[in-house]
């Protein structure tokens, strides 16, 4: 049996081939049916001729609708009519299943079809993107182990937060009130100690109540904590990382680019080092573009829509002030109510896709924030624990991979990158 995609060449023209998979589509024309196959790797015209084969099989192939299952051999010729430039004729087949009815068309409502994802996400353009996606979770894994990483795992209950209590989901622990976890990145921070380098990915949770086109209640969160690094360590790091994962992409998945209409100049010519601004320097900046932001604005999806549909590579944006940030931040002592750390702002209006930085490493320092942010040191007894017994600088980051994948895709909605989305309205199917 052959994968669709390896047949697609003049090295088989004229020879016979096996191929199976789905019907992608199908049109009868009295003597001559044509179905076009879909198998994991591509698609290709196949012809179902009355002078080749009985009319009870011509009735057989012909009743097909989509998404029924069948394998087939014939022998395969270049086509240029056909839509992936080859066509087989039909010599053999066996029918798997009959489909009755697939629910899925052209023009449904979106609430249909993320009831229907499970049928919907095989689609020829999602297959394309789960393709890229997959580039993206391996390139970046590939990125750190060599670079003297180390995979590890966090749990994902929790009793404390890392990114405030607003967007913390509660979960029933035999009678305990506990969390699911928002970021790993606390307990990468305890084992920096013995590893020195450390990365995840692992889902995180927010119980956003936003509705945008790029949060999910539930996403794929790729962080690392390295042993050592300032703020600037940590940013060429990252740098380095997303250049390799586009460049992964690029190599490995020009088709599927295609298919998703994406341009692959607007990613070839992404280039390293990526600039950076402060903060207070990107406030300034915004005036450009007529926007009227002050010193001490979030920045939240459409500020920085508004900021970045003017760039055409990511930014870093540093510095930010100490009132917008969590506790854990470490202040910049140059820079008096500043700290010292980046948002990585993907260009094109995709905006931040990554935040990171130093992490405060001074025992009555982060004390001091723990109590100013109104929490209490006892919760946090094992994150103290780390300032008092070999306390060293390090930093770390968190990179929305859903988000990533939304930007190398080119893609209008966060739902669109991951199979099953978890939103504040929908967790289902
Ligand atoms: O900026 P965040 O909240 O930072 C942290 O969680 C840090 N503890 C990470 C770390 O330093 N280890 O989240 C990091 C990234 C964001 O830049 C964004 O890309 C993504 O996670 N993110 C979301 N992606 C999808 N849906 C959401 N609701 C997201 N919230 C954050």
């Amino acid at each position: 049996m052959e994968k669709i995609r390896d047949v697609l060449s003049d090295n088989f023209t004229g020879k016979e081939v096996s191929i199976r998979g789905w019907v992608y589509r199908i049109r009868s024309s009295g003597r001559i049916t044509f179905i076009v196959l879909r198998d994991s790797t591509d698609i290709v015209q196949c012809v179902a001729s009355s002078d080749d084969l009985s009319a009870d099989a011509m009735k057989d192939l012909s009743s097909l609708t989509v998404e029924s299952s069948l394998e087939l051999s014939g022998t395969i010729r270049k086509d240029p009519r056909a839509v992936t430039g080859y066509e087989i004729s039909i010599n053999t087949y066996k029918i798997y299943e009959r489909n009755e009815n697939f629910p899925i068309a052209r023009d449904l409502g979106e609430e249909f079809l993320l009831d229907n994802r499970h049928l919907w996400l095989r689609s020829r353009e999602f297959t394309a993107v789960l393709k890229i996606r997959s580039t993206v979770f391996k390139a970046f894994t590939d990125y750190f182990y060599g670079n003297g990483y180390y995979q590890v795992q966090a749990p994902m209950f929790v009793s404390t937060a890392t990114e405030g209590g607003a967007s913390l989901f509660n979960v029933d622990y035999f009678g305990e009130k506990v969390n699911l976890t928002q970021s790993s990145q606390f307990y990468l921070e305890t084992m920096i100690f013995s590893l020195e380098k450390v990365f995840t990915i692992a889902p995180s949770f927010r119980a956003e109540k936003s509705r945008t086109r790029r949060h999910l209640t539930e996403y794929w969160h790729a962080e690392g904590e390295a042993a050592w690094y300032n703020n600037e360590d940590m940013m060429e790091d990252e740098e380095k990382m997303i250049k390799f994962i586009i460049d992964e992409v690029l190599k490995n998945n020009m088709e599927d680019l295609k298919i998703i209409n994406r341009d692959p100049a607007r990613l070839e010519n992404i280039k390293v080092p990526f600039q950076r601004i402060r903060y207070r320097d990107l406030i300034e900046k915004s005036r450009e573009f007529g926007m009227n932001l002050k010193y001490g604005d979030d920045l939240g999806a459409d500020e920085e829509y508004g900021i970045m549909v003017h760039f055409d590579n990511p930014i870093f944006v540093t510095d930010y002030p100490e009132s917008l940030k969590t506790f854990y931040h470490r202040p910049d002592p140059d820079s008096p109510g500043e700290i010292l750390c980046h948002d990585l702002l993907a260009p094109e209006g995709y905006g931040e896709i990554l935040g990171g930085g130093e992490r405060i490493y001074d025992l009555e320092e982060l004390l001091d924030r723990i109590k100013k942010n109104g929490l209490s040191p006892e919760d946090y007894y094992w994150y103290v624990d780390l300032r008092k017994y070999g306390s060293i600088p390090h930093s770390g980051f968190g990179l929305g991979l859903d988000r990533l994948v939304m930007w190398i895709c080119g893609l209008s909605n966060i739902r669109e990158t991951i199979p099953y989305p978890r939103t504040i309205r929908r967790v289902k199917p």
